[in-house]
């Protein structure tokens, strides 16, 4: 498995912005992840736009649908030749399964990993939705079942990587989001933890947003993050 990798966030709506935070940043020092807000306003050029940069891509669509959906969504994210992408693991395991054979029946293999909860909610966001039981339940029975359909790792917040860490399979991808910067904003998130700390407990990748992208200079920013992860 490579180094702890750190994949920036490119949470805009134009390709003109996104093309802004693009141009100021290095593939030497992170991937590009590409989510619904992206990815729905630009399509799949933006893809190919970073792909000509020489930046690993993420896409972050997140597929929660009925099985033969997401298979075949897998299937053309993989043709775009990204390096990962997601399905959320509530999907179950019918659906995880045929994201895998989707992605499978693409001559690139991205690594496709499962997400467990986002780390949006805490527990009484959870409540809202009619999830009674401790968040951790949920977060440790959702892992199991991505490593039991033979997807290759787990979003998830670094908080959740004690409990995981031991039950999931070696070489699995952690991943991890809701990152801040010491003193930094929340914003959405809820269980956060800093770059160090995901790192020490066991991280594989960082998904850093706002941190980076809203500061004037990202690309320094990413360069300090980098030093004290070293
Ligand atoms: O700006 P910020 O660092 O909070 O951005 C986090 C990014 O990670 C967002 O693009 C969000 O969609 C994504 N994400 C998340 N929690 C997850 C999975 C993905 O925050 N569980």
């Amino acid at each position: 498995m490579d180094n702890l990798q750190i994949f920036v966030a490119l949470d805009c709506s134009s390709e003109f912005d996104a093309h802004k935070i693009i141009n100021k940043l290095n593939p030497e020092f992170c991937g590009i992840k590409v989510g619904k807000e992206l990815f729905t306003a630009v399509g799949p050029k933006i893809i190919n736009y970073i792909h000509n940069k020489k930046f690993k891509v993420f896409l972050d669509l997140k597929y929660h649908d009925i099985p033969n959906t997401v298979k075949k969504a897998c299937k053309n994210a993989a043709d775009l030749g990204v390096y990962m992408l997601n399905v959320h693991a509530m999907g179950g395991s019918e659906m995880m399964l045929s994201a895998k054979e989707g992605v499978d029946q693409s001559q690139n293999s991205s690594v496709l990993i499962g997400v467990t909860i986002l780390t949006s909610h805490d527990q009484k966001s959870l409540r809202d939705i009619c999830y009674d039981k401790p968040i951790n339940h949920y977060i440790k029975n959702l892992a199991l079942n991505v490593a039991n359909c033979g997807l290759d790792g787990v979003v998830c917040s670094a908080n959740d990587l004690n409990t995981l860490k031991p039950i999931l399979p070696e070489n699995f991808h952690l991943i991890t989001p809701g990152i801040r910067l010491n003193n930094d904003k929340k914003h959405d998130q809820q269980r956060v933890s800093n770059p160090e700390d995901a790192k020490k407990l066991g991280s594989t990748m960082l998904v850093i947003g706002r941190s980076i992208t809203e500061d004037p200079n990202p690309l320094e920013v990413l360069k300090k993050i980098q030093l004290k992860l070293k």
